[in-house]
């Protein structure tokens, strides 16, 4: 039920510019969905009256991405004057007139942050009725964070900035991390007092604690109970180590939901990808975007799937898909190449050396070894020869090869599009098929062999294969 006494501040107007990229940072992708969209699911899981995220960096990119993922997100746009206290204030002269509930703000960069973990820092700030409550860590190395300061009775009184931080004050290990709930009148009034006077010229939201306080309300630090939960991600070092951080969460969930991953440290798992119960992953192995992998299904290893669907029993080994349909008991690879449009139907297989797009291949058919199999449709129990080409582009247009049901073509055929195999059809060796082949024929347009008997010994007197020929003495057909 949504909470009309709550709402969900994201701030996401810095640059991010210790990731040095064109791309802004919280669009970065972690585990296949944007950086920002991890902290949009997690504030929408609170179900909050409000969300509102504050933008500035690269806004028109930034905000297509959350309006994509979260329509009903009120967008603040910050002005010039910088910092996490300006960004906070712009954002609470979004909520409607007369709110007064509780105000969450999250940074777009912290995206492990879980909702249990948030609707804890909820809970006890009501209970306490705390005019702010900061969510903590405690950190071994603390560089670049801001600094939790308590006196000597161990009571929270105010957050230094590392850069603002006194020689003592440096070896303080637990760190704000960027999380907080305010009660949202007390935070509007405090915010209008907060100057610039600090090593970064900015508003510091974090300064609001230590107003707070003077102004006799309840502050209170809560330490997260593990700590990588609100890692920022700032560079890529640290893109990198959360992400391994959120795979090693993925899959252990799967493996907990009884798929075997051989592996966990080189198979990468997106979060909106689906694998049932007896699937079995194989080192090296990506399952990437939406992809769903049915029980009992092999896949590795080194294996990359993306918006792939895997039926049940399939074997997929060594094979890079996109967008590819693999049916149940079907084999595909080593050393398959499956462009979107390809659906193997069950049973069938796509085997070594073998690039297919836009193909349909039916029950039980096969596409064994070194082909290319492009905008075609192949029947039922059909088995395309070793070395094929679908020529279907003549430069300008795409066209399509139809193969019917029980086809038997021989190896190192080319079928130039547009062109039909019929039903039972079969074709020799070398053909190179440039018109239909009806139903039951078999087709041929290899010249015939001709075999000039002697030529070697004549034209190559003295080698090594005049001297074979001569031992095996002259062929005379
Ligand atoms: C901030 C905190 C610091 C804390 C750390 C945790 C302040 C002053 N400091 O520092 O105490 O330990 O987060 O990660 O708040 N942003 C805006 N507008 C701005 C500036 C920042 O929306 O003008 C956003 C950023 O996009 C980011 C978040 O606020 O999502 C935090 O900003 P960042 O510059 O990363 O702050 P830190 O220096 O990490
Ligand atoms: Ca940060």
């Amino acid at each position: 039920m949504t909470d009309a006494n709550l709402a969900i501040i994201i701030l996401a107007a810095g640059q991010g510019t210790r990731m040095k990229s064109a791309t802004p940072k919280i669009l970065h992708s972690l585990a296949g969905i944007p950086i920002v969209g991890h902290v949009l699911a997690t504030a929408g899981a609170l179900d909050p009256a409000h969300v509102i995220a504050v933008v500035r960096y690269e806004r028109d990119a930034v905000v297509a991405t959350i309006s994509d993922l979260m329509p009903t997100a009120v967008i603040v746009d910050q002005d010039e004057l910088p910092g996490t206290g300006r960004a906070a204030e712009l954002a609470l002269g979004a909520l409607p007139d007369g709110f007064e509930g509780e105000v969450v703000i999250v940074s777009g960069d912290v995206p492990l942050l879980d909702a249990d973990t948030l609707t804890e820092l909820v809970s006890a700030h009501r209970a306490a009725s705390a005019a702010a409550t900061v969510l903590s860590a405690i950190l071994d190395d603390a560089t670049g964070y801001g600094r939790i300061v308590r006196d000597t009775d161990g009571a929270f009184t105010s957050i230094v900035e590392h850069k603002d931080a006194a020689e003592a004050e440096l070896s303080i290990v637990e760190i704000n991390s960027g999380t907080y709930v305010f009660n949202a009148a007390k935070l509007r009034a405090e915010l209008s007092k907060i100057g610039t006077d600090n090593a970064q010229g900015e508003k510091y939201l974090t300064d609001v604690v230590a107003l707070l306080r003077q102004a006799g309300s309840a502050v209170a630090a809560m330490p997260v109970t593990s700590p990588w939960m609100v890692s920022g991600v700032n560079d890529r070092v640290q893109l990198s180590e959360v992400a391994i951080k959120l795979n090693e969460l993925i899959v252990r969930g799967w493996q907990r939901a009884g798929v075997t991953i051989v592996d966990p440290a080189t198979t990468w798992i997106d979060l909106k990808s689906t694998l049932a119960a007896d699937v079995e992953i194989l080192p090296g192995t990506q399952i990437k975007g939406a992809t769903d992998i049915q029980t009992g299904a092999i896949i590795g290893p080194d294996t990359t799937l993306l918006d792939c669907e895997v039926g049940e029993n399939a074997v997929v080994k060594r094979t890079d898909a996109t967008l590819a349909v693999i049916g149940a008991n079907a084999s595909v690879g080593p050393f398959a190449y499956l462009r979107p449009g390809t659906e193997l139907a069950e049973n069938g297989k796509i085997g070594t050396f073998v690039e297919t797009k836009n193909a349909k291949i039916g029950r039980g058919s096969k596409v064994p070894h070194l082909s290319y199999i492009g905008d075609t449709t192949v029947g039922v129990e059909s088995n395309v020869g070793a070395g094929t080409i679908t020529a279907n582009y003549d430069g300008v247009n795409k066209s399509k090869t139809i193969v019917g049901s029980h086809v038997r073509t021989g190896s190192h055929n080319v079928f130039v599009a547009p062109v039909r195999i019929g039903d039972g059809a079969y074709t020799g060796a070398g053909t190179v098929v440039r018109k239909d082949v009806p139903a039951g024929a078999l087709a041929i347009n290899v010249a015939p062999q001709r075999n000039m008997t002697g030529w070697v010994e004549t034209n190559r007197a003295g080698t090594a294969a005049a001297t074979a020929a001569a031992d095996a003495g002259t062929d005379t057909d």
